[in-house]
């Protein structure tokens, strides 16, 4: 090993940080198809919960990518890569009393089984669902064409996998819902 000693006893806990914020912590991961909705729901309901006086992060795939994690691709061993990292940054914000929101396809049962391993408590799996016609139909950055095209690999839906949670916290179908009502779904579940 490399002489790291992890365990040191924090001096101010989650507890104390929430006290101080007024707010109890956690983290909502968003998982869905691109294109279903997670980041632009993160967007709303961050403002929400801002305007109640919340101090909220939204962490997202395509933001993270371009940052962090910009040395990361999507084959499976990447996304794990990347979902390993995002779920530390998660859990240090989470400690520190922060609501945090996931945006992440994280389209394996094992990667989001992974998240949760790392973050352990005050974590809560959201389904955004959309059908994958749906979010093809949206392609709201043009990406499916290109996958179709054979222009993007290991594309999520198309050349990729997508397992759909089993017994996610909560669902919201972006498909039944306004983006508005969606967002308020959301808002009730962090507020509840
Ligand atoms: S994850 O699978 O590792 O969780 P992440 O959420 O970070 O993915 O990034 C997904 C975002 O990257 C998508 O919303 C999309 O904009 C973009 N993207 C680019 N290439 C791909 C790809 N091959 N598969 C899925 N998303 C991709």
């Amino acid at each position: 090993m490399n002489n790291i000693h992890p365990n040191f006893d924090q001096l101010l806990s989650q507890k104390d940080q929430e006290k101080l914020l007024n707010q109890k912590a956690g983290v909502y991961w968003l998982t869905g198809l691109s294109g279903s909705g997670k980041s632009t729901l993160a967007k709303l309901v961050e403002q929400l919960l801002y305007d109640k006086g919340h101090l909220v992060k939204v962490l997202d795939g395509d933001n993270i990518r371009s940052g962090i994690n910009n040395d990361l691709a999507f084959n499976l061993e990447d996304r794990y890569e990347n979902i390993r990292r995002v779920s530390e940054i998660a859990k240090l914000f989470k400690e520190t009393g922060i609501i945090v929101i996931c945006c992440f396809v994280s389209p394996t049962i094992e990667l989001r089984n992974k998240a949760k391993e790392i973050i352990q408590s005050d974590f809560y799996e959201i389904f955004i669902n959309a059908s994958l016609e749906t979010c093809e139909n949206r392609d709201v950055k043009g990406l499916y064409k290109k996958a179709r095209k054979g222009d993007i690999k290991d594309f999520t839906g198309i050349s990729s996998p997508f397992e759909a949670p089993t017994n996610p916290s909560l669902e919201i179908s972006t498909e039944n819902h306004t983006i508005e009502a969606s967002a308020n779904l959301l808002f009730e579940f962090i507020t509840k």
